[in-house]
């Protein structure tokens, strides 16, 4: 059976803009949809013809009514107080996005010395990992250190910070930030259910995340991290027109095809002028914890192969290890560990040798 995401963009293709012609998804007439257990609201972005509205709205409540696991559906219009940029973040539920209100060259986080995107071309070669563990371990060499997490629609800082349950504390109109293991961090999976499933289409990319750069409370100090969602898309575009970048670290593992996609992130930040810091090869090599034999499961040193070709700095390799996955899932980075492990040491390498570049930019 098709996703909740398939069968609700299905029945947005059903439902025509009289005047356009286009369905509300090519129009873009949806800027919100959020589900929180059978539940959902939906806001849409309309011409102001009253009766335009009522019976668009009318349709999409009957259409959505008739998915399987929906109870209620509520129907919102963008620019409507409430819904809309007319109303402070304290009237509205945090994270709930605003229409825009988009100032012409704004650039957030001017309090952080380095603003550093972490970046890949694939999904789930280790971005989260590769963030919350450089965070984590730039806080060990005695620097202070911000995390935001930019994937909105799959947050995992939450998780891998072990702050799955934790809602930001709200100061007049500004968040506060997360604090653990001396990282500041937000992200949107602590502002919204955990169970609602999420659907962001493009617009909203850009508002949501302009809202918590702008509404949290940012520290400021040496490091902003921000893990970035796989690929080259609304996110990645966003964050070059909010921020000024000082440099991109793109994560690939060793295959041939996440490399390839990694170069494409390589040219997306060069086309922006961000400069790029270096290449991670995470994933590179498994040691067997009982024999010490190492095994190439995802190939190893291709990455540094392709970092020399294509003159970008090589930062270290991050091995493949029980560890690290478990850490992630259990909330607790291995870079937290007070031993030191060979894993620890690799991140240590990476943060001194991200520093190194830093410094030649
Ligand atoms: N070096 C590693 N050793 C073992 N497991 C790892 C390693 N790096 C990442 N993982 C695990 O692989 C999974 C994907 O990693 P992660 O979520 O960091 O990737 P991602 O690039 O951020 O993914 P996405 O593109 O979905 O945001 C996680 O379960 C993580 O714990
Ligand atoms: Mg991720």
């Amino acid at each position: 059976m098709a996703s909740l995401e398939e069968q609700f963009e299905q029945a947005l293709m059903e439902i025509q803009l009289a005047d356009s012609g286009k369905h509300l998804l090519d129009a873009e007439a949806v800027t919100e949809c959020i589900v929180a257990g059978e539940n959902v609201t939906i806001t849409l972005d309309l011409p102001s013809d009253e009766q335009l509205r009522k019976s668009i709205s009318e349709q999409v409540e009957n259409r959505f009514m008739q998915i399987e696991g929906i109870a209620s559906v509520r129907i919102q219009m963008a620019d409507q107080p409430g819904n809309g940029g007319q109303a402070p973040p304290s009237q509205e539920a945090p994270g709930v996005p605003r229409a825009p209100q988009r100032p012409q060259r704004q650039t957030y986080l001017e309090n952080y010395d380095a603003i550093i995107a972490v970046s890949s071309g694939k999904g789930g070669v280790g971005k989260s990992t590769v963030s919350v563990n450089l965070a984590v371990t730039l806080v060990k060499m005695g620097h202070k250190v911000s995390l935001f997490d930019s994937d909105i629609y799959g947050p995992s800082i939450p998780i891998m910070m072990g702050l799955r349950s934790s809602k930001p504390q709200m100061e007049g109109d500004a968040i506060v930030p997360l604090e653990k293991y001396g990282v500041s961090l937000m992200s949107i999976g602590n502002l919204v259910e955990e169970s609602a499933a999420t659907i962001w289409r493009g617009p909203i990319v850009h508002q949501v995340i302009e809202q918590l750069l702008r509404d949290t409370k940012w520290p400021g100090g040496e490091f902003m991290i921000i893990d970035l969602p796989p690929g080259t898309g609304d996110a990645q575009l966003t964050l070059t027109q909010l921020l000024e970048i000082t440099g991109a670290l793109i994560v690939s593992t060793p295959q041939d095809v996440a490399l390839l996609d990694a170069l494409k992130g390589v040219s997306m930040f060069n086309k922006v002028d961000v400069p790029i810091l270096g290449l991670v090869e995470n994933m590179s090599g498994f040691v067997c914890p009982h024999c010490n034999e190492e095994t190439p499961i995802f190939d190893k040193g291709n990455a540094q192969r392709a970092s020399g070709q294509h003159n970008v700095p090589f930062l270290g390799r991050v091995p493949i290890e029980l560890a690290i996955r478990e850490g992630g899932d259990n909330g607790a980075p291995v870079a937290t560990s007070k031993e030191e492990t060979n894993t620890s040491k690799a991140f240590k390498e990476i943060a001194e040798n991200l520093i190194t570049e830093l410094n030649n930019l």
